[in-house]
Protein backbone atom coordinates (compact mmCIF):
# COMPACT_ATOMS: atom_id res chain seq x y z
CA UNK A 1 0.00 0.00 0.00
CA UNK A 2 1.01 3.37 -1.19
CA UNK A 3 1.08 6.41 0.67
CA UNK A 4 -1.37 9.51 0.14
CA UNK A 5 0.05 12.21 -2.57
CA UNK A 6 0.30 15.41 -1.03
CA UNK A 7 -1.78 18.15 -0.94
CA UNK A 8 -0.44 19.83 -4.34
CA UNK A 9 -2.95 21.90 -6.71
CA UNK A 10 -1.18 19.38 -9.59
CA UNK A 11 -2.33 16.17 -7.45
CA UNK A 12 -5.55 16.86 -6.63
CA UNK A 13 -9.25 17.24 -7.79
CA UNK A 14 -8.95 16.28 -11.27
CA UNK A 15 -4.81 16.29 -11.62
CA UNK A 16 -4.92 13.66 -9.65
CA UNK A 17 -4.11 10.32 -10.70
CA UNK A 18 -6.80 7.05 -11.44
CA UNK A 19 -5.19 4.12 -9.74
CA UNK A 20 -6.76 1.80 -12.30
CA UNK A 21 -6.61 -0.15 -15.55
CA UNK A 22 -9.85 -0.83 -17.23
CA UNK A 23 -11.86 -1.91 -20.03
CA UNK A 24 -15.03 -0.70 -20.80
CA UNK A 25 -17.12 -2.61 -23.77
CA UNK A 26 -20.14 -0.52 -23.82
CA UNK A 27 -20.54 2.56 -22.80
CA UNK A 28 -24.02 4.50 -22.28
CA UNK A 29 -24.25 7.14 -24.28
CA UNK A 30 -26.37 9.39 -21.97
CA UNK A 31 -27.10 12.83 -24.59
CA UNK A 32 -27.79 12.50 -28.44
CA UNK A 33 -26.87 9.76 -30.77
CA UNK A 34 -22.49 8.72 -31.88
CA UNK A 35 -22.92 10.28 -35.65
CA UNK A 36 -23.13 7.31 -38.42
CA UNK A 37 -20.23 8.62 -40.04
CA UNK A 38 -17.67 8.29 -36.90
CA UNK A 39 -15.78 5.53 -36.89
CA UNK A 40 -12.73 5.31 -35.32
CA UNK A 41 -10.54 5.99 -31.72
CA UNK A 42 -9.72 8.76 -29.66
CA UNK A 43 -6.32 8.68 -27.97
CA UNK A 44 -5.08 10.73 -25.34
CA UNK A 45 -2.06 11.18 -22.97
CA UNK A 46 -1.42 12.37 -19.91
CA UNK A 47 0.73 12.21 -16.34
CA UNK A 48 -0.81 9.96 -14.11
CA UNK A 49 1.72 9.24 -10.98
CA UNK A 50 1.90 6.03 -10.37
CA UNK A 51 3.23 6.84 -6.65
CA UNK A 52 3.91 10.21 -4.88
CA UNK A 53 6.50 12.30 -5.24
CA UNK A 54 9.90 11.48 -3.35
CA UNK A 55 10.27 15.09 -1.71
CA UNK A 56 7.54 17.44 -1.78
CA UNK A 57 8.12 18.90 -5.09
CA UNK A 58 6.34 17.49 -7.85
CA UNK A 59 5.99 18.95 -11.54
CA UNK A 60 2.70 18.00 -13.87
CA UNK A 61 4.94 17.07 -16.76
CA UNK A 62 6.74 14.34 -15.14
CA UNK A 63 3.76 12.28 -13.44
CA UNK A 64 3.97 8.49 -15.27
CA UNK A 65 2.27 8.61 -18.59
CA UNK A 66 -1.39 7.14 -19.25
CA UNK A 67 -3.52 6.39 -22.58
CA UNK A 68 -7.06 6.67 -22.58
CA UNK A 69 -8.86 5.11 -25.96
CA UNK A 70 -12.59 5.33 -26.64
CA UNK A 71 -13.33 3.22 -29.25
CA UNK A 72 -16.46 4.43 -31.47
CA UNK A 73 -17.91 2.27 -34.16
CA UNK A 74 -21.51 1.55 -35.48
CA UNK A 75 -23.07 4.21 -33.08
CA UNK A 76 -21.43 2.34 -30.15
CA UNK A 77 -18.50 3.25 -27.95
CA UNK A 78 -15.83 1.44 -25.68
CA UNK A 79 -13.46 2.44 -23.35
CA UNK A 80 -9.71 1.56 -22.21
CA UNK A 81 -6.93 3.00 -20.05
CA UNK A 82 -3.31 1.61 -19.71
CA UNK A 83 -0.68 3.13 -18.39
CA UNK A 84 2.35 3.33 -20.93
CA UNK A 85 4.51 0.09 -19.60
CA UNK A 86 7.74 1.52 -19.84
CA UNK A 87 10.76 0.47 -18.01
CA UNK A 88 10.70 3.41 -15.66
CA UNK A 89 6.92 1.83 -15.01
CA UNK A 90 7.97 -1.64 -14.61
CA UNK A 91 10.31 -1.29 -12.46
CA UNK A 92 8.81 0.96 -9.98
CA UNK A 93 5.60 -1.23 -10.30
CA UNK A 94 7.76 -4.31 -9.29
CA UNK A 95 9.09 -2.25 -6.21
CA UNK A 96 6.19 -0.99 -5.20
CA UNK A 97 7.43 2.34 -4.82
CA UNK A 98 8.79 5.42 -6.30
CA UNK A 99 12.30 5.73 -7.73
CA UNK A 100 12.20 7.85 -10.08
CA UNK A 101 11.54 12.05 -9.85
CA UNK A 102 8.74 13.90 -10.79
CA UNK A 103 10.39 17.00 -9.95
CA UNK A 104 13.01 18.79 -12.50
CA UNK A 105 15.11 19.30 -9.31
CA UNK A 106 17.50 16.31 -9.01
CA UNK A 107 16.21 14.54 -5.60
CA UNK A 108 18.75 11.76 -5.78
CA UNK A 109 16.34 9.40 -7.10
CA UNK A 110 17.80 6.47 -7.42
CA UNK A 111 16.83 5.32 -11.28
CA UNK A 112 16.42 8.61 -12.81
CA UNK A 113 18.69 6.54 -15.36
CA UNK A 114 15.41 5.18 -16.58
CA UNK A 115 13.48 7.85 -16.61
CA UNK A 116 10.81 8.02 -19.36
CA UNK A 117 6.85 9.41 -18.38
CA UNK A 118 5.50 8.61 -22.48
CA UNK A 119 2.90 11.18 -21.01
CA UNK A 120 2.62 14.07 -23.41
CA UNK A 121 0.87 13.06 -27.08
CA UNK A 122 -0.23 9.80 -28.80
CA UNK A 123 0.19 9.76 -32.43
CA UNK A 124 -0.37 7.06 -35.20
CA UNK A 125 2.04 6.85 -37.80
CA UNK A 126 4.01 4.01 -40.28
CA UNK A 127 1.15 1.60 -38.77
CA UNK A 128 2.05 2.07 -35.10
CA UNK A 129 0.61 4.15 -31.76
CA UNK A 130 3.49 6.21 -30.60
CA UNK A 131 3.32 7.28 -27.11
CA UNK A 132 6.29 10.54 -26.42
CA UNK A 133 7.52 12.79 -24.27
CA UNK A 134 10.29 14.71 -25.38
CA UNK A 135 13.29 13.09 -23.39
CA UNK A 136 13.21 9.67 -24.49
CA UNK A 137 12.48 7.26 -27.82
CA UNK A 138 8.78 6.81 -28.46
CA UNK A 139 7.08 3.70 -27.15
CA UNK A 140 5.19 1.69 -28.86
CA UNK A 141 1.19 0.62 -27.89
CA UNK A 142 -0.86 -1.43 -29.42
CA UNK A 143 -3.95 0.31 -31.06
CA UNK A 144 -6.78 -1.35 -29.70
CA UNK A 145 -5.48 -2.89 -26.16
CA UNK A 146 -2.86 -0.43 -25.34
CA UNK A 147 -0.85 -2.95 -24.71
CA UNK A 148 2.90 -1.96 -24.45
CA UNK A 149 5.05 -3.31 -26.81
CA UNK A 150 8.84 -1.26 -26.08
CA UNK A 151 10.75 1.63 -27.07
CA UNK A 152 11.82 1.92 -30.87
CA UNK A 153 14.56 3.43 -32.09
CA UNK A 154 13.45 2.96 -35.66
CA UNK A 155 15.84 0.08 -36.40
CA UNK A 156 18.59 1.32 -34.80
CA UNK A 157 19.03 4.51 -36.20
CA UNK A 158 17.58 7.01 -34.19
CA UNK A 159 19.92 8.16 -31.41
CA UNK A 160 18.66 10.63 -28.39
CA UNK A 161 15.41 11.95 -27.66
CA UNK A 162 12.57 12.55 -29.54
CA UNK A 163 9.81 15.17 -29.48
CA UNK A 164 6.46 14.57 -28.38
CA UNK A 165 4.93 17.43 -31.06
CA UNK A 166 6.13 15.23 -34.18
CA UNK A 167 4.62 16.75 -37.75
CA UNK A 168 2.79 14.50 -39.98
CA UNK A 169 3.23 15.79 -43.89
CA UNK A 170 -0.83 15.09 -45.49
CA UNK A 171 0.72 15.21 -48.75
CA UNK A 172 3.51 12.61 -48.14
CA UNK A 173 2.74 10.98 -44.94
CA UNK A 174 6.08 11.57 -43.31
CA UNK A 175 6.89 12.42 -39.66
CA UNK A 176 9.53 15.45 -39.18
CA UNK A 177 10.90 15.34 -35.73
CA UNK A 178 13.34 16.91 -33.69
CA UNK A 179 15.26 16.37 -30.12
CA UNK A 180 16.27 18.88 -27.92
CA UNK A 181 19.34 18.68 -25.75
CA UNK A 182 20.54 16.18 -28.38
CA UNK A 183 24.09 16.19 -27.62
CA UNK A 184 22.89 14.93 -23.79
CA UNK A 185 21.58 16.78 -20.62
CA UNK A 186 22.32 20.78 -20.96
CA UNK A 187 23.54 21.39 -24.78
CA UNK A 188 22.29 23.63 -27.14
CA UNK A 189 22.17 20.83 -29.67
CA UNK A 190 18.85 20.22 -31.79
CA UNK A 191 18.51 17.55 -33.95
CA UNK A 192 15.79 17.36 -37.10
CA UNK A 193 14.32 13.97 -38.48
CA UNK A 194 12.59 12.36 -41.04
CA UNK A 195 10.18 9.08 -40.72
CA UNK A 196 9.00 7.97 -44.31
CA UNK A 197 5.36 7.19 -44.59
CA UNK A 198 6.22 3.15 -43.86
CA UNK A 199 7.97 4.16 -40.30
CA UNK A 200 11.86 4.31 -41.53
CA UNK A 201 14.14 6.82 -40.79
CA UNK A 202 15.51 8.57 -43.81
CA UNK A 203 17.16 12.02 -42.12
CA UNK A 204 18.83 12.68 -38.69
CA UNK A 205 20.56 15.80 -38.65
CA UNK A 206 22.14 17.57 -35.78
CA UNK A 207 22.77 21.32 -35.00
CA UNK A 208 23.38 24.17 -32.52
CA UNK A 209 20.18 26.39 -31.62
CA UNK A 210 21.46 29.69 -29.80
CA UNK A 211 21.32 28.45 -26.99
CA UNK A 212 19.78 25.49 -24.51
CA UNK A 213 16.31 25.43 -23.59
CA UNK A 214 12.86 23.52 -23.05
CA UNK A 215 11.88 23.32 -27.02
CA UNK A 216 8.46 22.02 -26.55
CA UNK A 217 7.05 21.91 -30.07
CA UNK A 218 8.17 22.74 -33.77
CA UNK A 219 6.24 24.01 -36.94
CA UNK A 220 6.59 22.61 -40.43
CA UNK A 221 5.22 23.52 -44.00
CA UNK A 222 5.36 22.15 -47.23
CA UNK A 223 8.58 23.98 -47.92
CA UNK A 224 9.92 24.85 -44.55
CA UNK A 225 10.67 23.35 -40.86
CA UNK A 226 10.65 26.33 -38.07
CA UNK A 227 12.60 25.39 -34.84
CA UNK A 228 11.29 27.94 -32.45
CA UNK A 229 13.74 28.87 -29.13
CA UNK A 230 12.36 30.41 -26.31
CA UNK A 231 13.72 31.56 -23.07
CA UNK A 232 12.93 28.92 -20.58
CA UNK A 233 16.70 28.30 -20.24
CA UNK A 234 19.06 24.85 -19.73
CA UNK A 235 21.77 26.97 -18.05
CA UNK A 236 24.58 24.38 -16.68
CA UNK A 237 26.21 26.62 -15.12
CA UNK A 238 23.49 28.06 -13.01
CA UNK A 239 22.12 24.72 -12.25
CA UNK A 240 25.91 23.89 -11.06
CA UNK A 241 25.74 26.83 -8.64
CA UNK A 242 22.31 25.01 -7.21
CA UNK A 243 19.66 27.05 -9.66
CA UNK A 244 16.97 25.73 -11.10
CA UNK A 245 16.89 23.37 -14.08
CA UNK A 246 14.74 24.90 -16.77
CA UNK A 247 14.03 28.95 -16.15
CA UNK A 248 12.90 31.49 -17.59
CA UNK A 249 15.23 33.96 -19.01
CA UNK A 250 14.20 36.76 -20.65
CA UNK A 251 17.55 38.21 -21.64
CA UNK A 252 18.37 36.12 -23.81
CA UNK A 253 15.50 36.66 -26.00
CA UNK A 254 13.12 34.62 -28.40
CA UNK A 255 14.78 32.92 -31.24
CA UNK A 256 13.49 31.22 -34.55
CA UNK A 257 15.55 29.38 -36.98
CA UNK A 258 13.90 28.56 -40.35
CA UNK A 259 15.45 25.88 -43.27
CA UNK A 260 14.52 24.96 -46.33
CA UNK A 261 13.03 21.17 -45.74
CA UNK A 262 15.20 20.42 -48.90
CA UNK A 263 18.43 21.92 -47.50
CA UNK A 264 21.26 20.82 -44.74
CA UNK A 265 20.72 22.59 -41.20
CA UNK A 266 23.61 24.31 -42.09
CA UNK A 267 21.47 26.65 -43.72
CA UNK A 268 18.70 27.66 -40.87
CA UNK A 269 18.66 30.63 -40.91
CA UNK A 270 17.92 32.41 -37.10
CA UNK A 271 15.46 35.23 -36.64
CA UNK A 272 14.83 37.30 -33.23
CA UNK A 273 12.33 38.49 -31.12
CA UNK A 274 10.87 39.39 -27.72
CA UNK A 275 11.54 36.93 -24.96
CA UNK A 276 7.98 34.87 -24.95
CA UNK A 277 7.16 31.55 -25.02
CA UNK A 278 4.95 29.38 -26.92
CA UNK A 279 3.78 25.43 -26.03
CA UNK A 280 1.96 24.79 -29.39
CA UNK A 281 1.78 26.77 -32.60
CA UNK A 282 -1.25 26.06 -34.75
CA UNK A 283 0.10 25.54 -37.87
CA UNK A 284 2.37 27.48 -40.36
CA UNK A 285 2.33 27.65 -44.35
CA UNK A 286 4.70 29.05 -46.94
CA UNK A 287 3.75 31.66 -49.51
CA UNK A 288 4.74 32.80 -52.23
CA UNK A 289 4.01 37.09 -52.91
CA UNK A 290 5.63 39.08 -55.51
CA UNK A 291 8.44 37.09 -55.96
CA UNK A 292 9.16 37.10 -52.05
CA UNK A 293 8.95 33.87 -49.91
CA UNK A 294 7.08 34.42 -46.73
CA UNK A 295 6.68 31.68 -43.73
CA UNK A 296 3.27 32.61 -41.83
CA UNK A 297 3.01 31.15 -38.19
CA UNK A 298 -0.26 31.22 -36.17
CA UNK A 299 1.08 30.21 -32.05
CA UNK A 300 -0.69 30.18 -28.98
CA UNK A 301 1.81 32.53 -26.90
CA UNK A 302 2.45 33.55 -23.63
CA UNK A 303 4.34 36.65 -22.12
CA UNK A 304 6.51 34.04 -20.08
CA UNK A 305 6.72 30.53 -19.51
CA UNK A 306 4.09 29.39 -17.07
CA UNK A 307 5.13 26.58 -15.02
CA UNK A 308 8.79 27.24 -14.47
CA UNK A 309 10.74 29.49 -11.87
CA UNK A 310 12.95 32.67 -12.75
CA UNK A 311 16.57 32.29 -13.37
CA UNK A 312 17.76 33.83 -10.19
CA UNK A 313 15.80 31.13 -8.40
CA UNK A 314 12.34 33.05 -7.64
CA UNK A 315 9.49 31.08 -8.24
CA UNK A 316 6.62 30.61 -10.34
CA UNK A 317 2.91 30.27 -9.99
CA UNK A 318 1.72 26.77 -9.55
CA UNK A 319 -0.74 27.06 -12.12
CA UNK A 320 -1.62 27.04 -16.00
CA UNK A 321 -3.17 30.10 -15.53
CA UNK A 322 -1.00 32.24 -14.28
CA UNK A 323 -0.17 33.41 -17.46
CA UNK A 324 -2.88 33.78 -20.32
CA UNK A 325 -1.70 32.82 -23.86
CA UNK A 326 -3.42 34.32 -27.28
CA UNK A 327 -3.30 33.57 -30.50
CA UNK A 328 -1.21 35.32 -33.01
CA UNK A 329 0.10 35.64 -36.03
CA UNK A 330 3.71 35.78 -37.10
CA UNK A 331 5.01 36.97 -40.90
CA UNK A 332 8.70 35.96 -41.44
CA UNK A 333 10.10 37.88 -44.79
CA UNK A 334 12.27 35.21 -46.35
CA UNK A 335 13.79 37.92 -48.78
CA UNK A 336 14.02 40.23 -46.55
CA UNK A 337 17.72 41.16 -44.89
CA UNK A 338 16.38 42.20 -41.31
CA UNK A 339 16.41 38.85 -38.16
CA UNK A 340 13.05 40.43 -37.16
CA UNK A 341 9.34 39.18 -37.98
CA UNK A 342 5.72 40.74 -37.90
CA UNK A 343 2.80 39.96 -35.30
CA UNK A 344 -0.82 40.46 -35.38
CA UNK A 345 -3.48 38.97 -32.63
CA UNK A 346 -6.16 36.56 -34.18
CA UNK A 347 -8.04 36.28 -31.00
CA UNK A 348 -8.36 37.94 -27.56
CA UNK A 349 -9.70 35.11 -26.08
CA UNK A 350 -6.74 33.04 -24.26
CA UNK A 351 -6.75 29.63 -24.47
CA UNK A 352 -4.07 26.43 -25.34
CA UNK A 353 -4.17 22.99 -27.12
CA UNK A 354 -4.67 25.12 -30.64
CA UNK A 355 -5.50 22.85 -33.06
CA UNK A 356 -6.81 22.34 -37.18
CA UNK A 357 -8.03 19.67 -39.73
CA UNK A 358 -4.56 18.11 -39.84
CA UNK A 359 -5.83 17.56 -43.51
CA UNK A 360 -4.18 21.20 -43.62
CA UNK A 361 -0.62 20.72 -41.71
CA UNK A 362 1.72 23.25 -43.12
CA UNK A 363 -0.19 24.57 -45.75
CA UNK A 364 -3.09 27.33 -45.56
CA UNK A 365 -5.65 26.79 -43.26
CA UNK A 366 -8.76 28.94 -42.33
CA UNK A 367 -9.99 27.12 -39.44
CA UNK A 368 -8.51 26.47 -35.85
CA UNK A 369 -9.77 25.08 -32.52
CA UNK A 370 -8.53 25.49 -29.35
CA UNK A 371 -9.45 24.93 -25.69
CA UNK A 372 -10.37 28.51 -23.77
CA UNK A 373 -10.98 30.13 -20.41
CA UNK A 374 -13.91 32.18 -21.13
CA UNK A 375 -14.35 32.30 -16.98
CA UNK A 376 -11.21 33.36 -15.31
CA UNK A 377 -10.09 30.23 -13.42
CA UNK A 378 -11.03 30.78 -9.71
CA UNK A 379 -8.91 28.19 -8.44
CA UNK A 380 -5.25 26.71 -9.64
CA UNK A 381 -7.09 23.05 -10.03
CA UNK A 382 -9.38 24.31 -12.27
CA UNK A 383 -8.84 23.76 -16.09
CA UNK A 384 -10.12 25.03 -19.46
CA UNK A 385 -13.89 25.79 -19.26
CA UNK A 386 -14.77 26.69 -23.55
CA UNK A 387 -14.19 25.00 -26.78
CA UNK A 388 -13.71 27.39 -29.91
CA UNK A 389 -14.10 26.98 -33.49
CA UNK A 390 -12.14 30.47 -34.83
CA UNK A 391 -12.28 31.61 -38.62
CA UNK A 392 -9.04 32.86 -38.75
CA UNK A 393 -10.07 34.58 -41.83
CA UNK A 394 -12.20 36.79 -40.26
CA UNK A 395 -12.14 36.24 -36.35
CA UNK A 396 -15.51 34.89 -36.09
CA UNK A 397 -15.30 32.61 -33.56
CA UNK A 398 -18.21 29.82 -32.12
CA UNK A 399 -17.99 28.30 -29.14
CA UNK A 400 -19.28 25.87 -26.38
CA UNK A 401 -18.99 26.00 -22.95
CA UNK A 402 -19.98 23.39 -20.82
CA UNK A 403 -21.57 24.74 -18.00
CA UNK A 404 -19.93 25.39 -14.62
CA UNK A 405 -18.17 22.60 -12.69
CA UNK A 406 -17.40 21.29 -15.97
CA UNK A 407 -13.85 21.48 -17.80
CA UNK A 408 -12.74 21.06 -21.52
CA UNK A 409 -9.77 19.04 -22.57
CA UNK A 410 -7.67 19.47 -26.21
CA UNK A 411 -10.36 19.34 -29.28
CA UNK A 412 -9.40 17.03 -32.08
CA UNK A 413 -10.74 18.01 -35.50
CA UNK A 414 -12.54 14.66 -37.18
CA UNK A 415 -13.54 15.08 -40.96
CA UNK A 416 -17.18 14.54 -41.75
CA UNK A 417 -15.87 12.04 -44.47
CA UNK A 418 -12.51 12.00 -46.55
CA UNK A 419 -13.45 14.46 -49.01
CA UNK A 420 -15.22 16.78 -46.84
CA UNK A 421 -14.17 20.56 -47.25
CA UNK A 422 -12.01 22.32 -44.30
CA UNK A 423 -13.24 22.30 -40.68
CA UNK A 424 -16.68 20.15 -41.81
CA UNK A 425 -16.72 17.16 -39.35
CA UNK A 426 -16.90 16.50 -35.38
CA UNK A 427 -14.84 18.12 -32.90
CA UNK A 428 -14.38 15.97 -30.12
CA UNK A 429 -12.58 15.89 -26.56
CA UNK A 430 -13.04 15.10 -23.13
CA UNK A 431 -15.03 17.04 -20.37
CA UNK A 432 -14.74 16.68 -16.94
CA UNK A 433 -17.87 17.31 -14.52
CA UNK A 434 -16.57 17.90 -10.95
CA UNK A 435 -20.20 16.98 -9.71
CA UNK A 436 -20.30 13.83 -10.74
CA UNK A 437 -16.71 13.55 -10.67
CA UNK A 438 -16.66 11.90 -14.43
CA UNK A 439 -15.08 12.39 -17.51
CA UNK A 440 -17.51 12.31 -20.78
CA UNK A 441 -16.63 11.99 -24.06
CA UNK A 442 -18.25 14.46 -26.50
CA UNK A 443 -18.67 15.28 -30.27
CA UNK A 444 -19.49 18.61 -31.56
CA UNK A 445 -20.69 19.54 -34.96
CA UNK A 446 -18.42 22.22 -36.81
CA UNK A 447 -21.28 23.12 -38.63
CA UNK A 448 -21.70 25.31 -35.08
CA UNK A 449 -20.33 23.77 -32.03
CA UNK A 450 -22.22 25.92 -29.75
CA UNK A 451 -25.29 23.89 -30.09
CA UNK A 452 -23.95 21.82 -27.85
CA UNK A 453 -22.51 17.78 -28.42
CA UNK A 454 -24.79 15.53 -30.63
CA UNK A 455 -23.47 13.11 -28.48
CA UNK A 456 -22.29 13.02 -24.61
CA UNK A 457 -20.83 9.12 -23.41
CA UNK A 458 -20.31 8.77 -19.98
CA UNK A 459 -16.56 7.36 -19.39
CA UNK A 460 -16.39 4.46 -16.12
CA UNK A 461 -14.06 7.02 -14.77
CA UNK A 462 -12.42 10.31 -14.80
CA UNK A 463 -10.09 11.28 -16.97
CA UNK A 464 -7.17 13.09 -15.57
CA UNK A 465 -6.58 16.90 -16.94
CA UNK A 466 -3.76 15.82 -19.70
CA UNK A 467 -2.35 16.68 -22.46
CA UNK A 468 -2.73 15.26 -26.05
CA UNK A 469 -4.51 13.42 -28.01
CA UNK A 470 -5.49 12.29 -31.57
CA UNK A 471 -8.11 10.66 -34.09
CA UNK A 472 -7.53 7.35 -36.04
CA UNK A 473 -10.05 6.32 -38.20
CA UNK A 474 -11.04 2.62 -38.52
FE1 LIG B 1 2.41 19.80 -25.87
Amino acid sequence: MTRPFPNDPMLQDNFAPVMGECDAPDLVVIEGELPEGLSGSLYRNGPNPMFPPLGHQHHWFLGEGMIHAIHVENGKAAYTNRWVHTDQYKVQRAAGERLCSTSFEDEGAPRNDIRNVANTNIVHHGGKLLALDEGSLPVVMDARTLETRGSTDFGGKYVGPFTAHPKLDPRTGEMLAFGYMADGPGTAALSYSVIDAKGALTRHDRFEAPYASMVHDFITTDEHVIFPVFPATIDVERILNGGPTIAWDPKVGTRIGIMRRDAGVESIRWFEGEACYVYHPMNAHTVHVDGRTRVIADVMKYPRVPLFPNADGSPAGRSLFDETALLVRWTFDLDDNTSSYREEPLSDLGGEFPRLDERFAGLANRRGFYAANRRPPSAANNSFDTLVDIDLATGQRHEWEPGEGRFVMEPVFVPRHEKAAEGNGWLVSLVYDRSRNLSDFVVLDTDDIARGPVARVELPNRVPFGFHGNWRNN
